[in-house]
């Protein structure tokens, strides 16, 4: 039996944060069906921003609703702070995933406070998750730009891992350590990773890398050299922070999938069901650049060969 390694579908939330085209509701969940059925179980949905500060997510609460219902995929969305909170809590969506970062001046323009700041708002929010009655909805803690960042330049890495502890001791379940603007490379990802893991124990964490600079599936192989067993990813590449300047799309998951199968995990993905996918959504964003190697030259006659002989 081959290792499991997961892969969480950010198209539907990162992937159209900064697109031309406000997608209507319907289309964004029957994005989220197809994913599901094409393998992926588990999607980010939507944020829930302001419908001012981010436009394509004026119907976030539609979209959670309608993802929640629908079933058959672990429905998660994305927070900025407490009232982001409080809506998604509010609908029962099972996986919060909370916003900072670890550049001061990142966070700033982000979500206009500072860093520590928003570990308070953090405490609180896991306060109000712990008094709810019923099901324990699950805390991601999103740490942005933990490998640099284009406003303040480094970043460092001690100043990340005791974040990422903040957040445990908190109540988050999960860490989610992003390259917001792609600025990490597989030595620095292979050492901070391994930071991060020993300090925080047995908390899963996922790895969110955006291939601005071209190393995001070199990054991927370094994280799970340091151990990480889950990756966030954009269907065609899409995605990127309309507050981080310079910032481009995610690892494209089509080719995400295809790296993690030839080093013989089990996805559980369809990579010819997720090109299919990414050729209809390609239909929905005229205008917009996509990425991805697998979409254009299609998958190797040797696809997962190489693992099976290794198993
Ligand atoms: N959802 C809906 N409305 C919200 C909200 C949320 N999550 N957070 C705040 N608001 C409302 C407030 O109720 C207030 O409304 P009012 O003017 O009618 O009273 C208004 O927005 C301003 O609230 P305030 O707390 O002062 O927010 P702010 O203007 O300081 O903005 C954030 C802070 C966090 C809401 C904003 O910076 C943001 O949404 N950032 C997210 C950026 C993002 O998504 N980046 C990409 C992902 S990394
Ligand atoms: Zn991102």
């Amino acid at each position: 039996m081959r290792e499991k390694a997961h892969v969480r579908e950010v198209g539907p939330r990162d992937g159209i944060q900064v697109v031309k085209t406000i997608l209507p509701s319907a289309q964004k969940l029957a994005w989220c069906r197809a994913t599901a059925a094409a393998g992926i179980r588990d999607i980010e949905v939507t944020s829930f921003v302001p419908p001012k500060v981010i436009p394509q997510f004026a119907d976030a609460e539609e979209v959670a609703r309608g993802a929640v219902a629908m079933g058959g995929f672990l429905a998660s969305v994305l927070v900025p702070n407490l009232k982001g909170a409080e809506r998604a809590f509010a609908l029962g969506v099972p996986v919060v995933n909370y916003v900072l970062s670890a550049s001061e001046a990142h966070n700033l323009a982000n979500v206009r406070r500072s860093t520590e700041e928003s570990l308070q708002d953090f405490a609180r929010i896991a306060a109000l998750r712990d008094q709810r009655p019923g099901l324990r909805i699950a805390l991601g803690g999103g740490i942005a730009t933990a490998f640099g960042c284009t406003i303040a330049g480094a970043v460092p890495e001690a100043r990340v891992v005791e974040i990422a502890v903040r957040l445990v001791e908190m109540g988050a379940d999960e860490l989610i350590v992003a390259d917001t603007v792609g600025y990490g490379d597989p030595r620095q990802v292979r050492r901070l990773m391994t930071a991060v893991i020993a300090a925080v124990g047995r908390v899963p964490v996922t790895c969110h890398f955006h291939d601005t600079r071209g190393l995001g599936l070199a990054n991927v192989t370094a994280a799970l050299e340091a151990g990480v067993r889950a990756f966030d990813a954009s269907l065609a590449g899409l995605g990127g922070c309309p507050f981080a300047p310079g910032a481009t799309g995610n690892i494209d998951t089509e080719d995400t999938v295809f790296l993690l199968e030839q080093l013989g995990f089990d996805t559980g993905a369809d990579v010819d069901a997720l090109v299919a996918l990414r050729r209809e959504v390609e239909g929905w964003l005229p205008g917009e650049r996509f990425s991805g190697a697998i979409a254009r030259a299609g998958l190797p006659k040797t696809y997962r060969a190489q693992a099976q002989a290794a198993a």
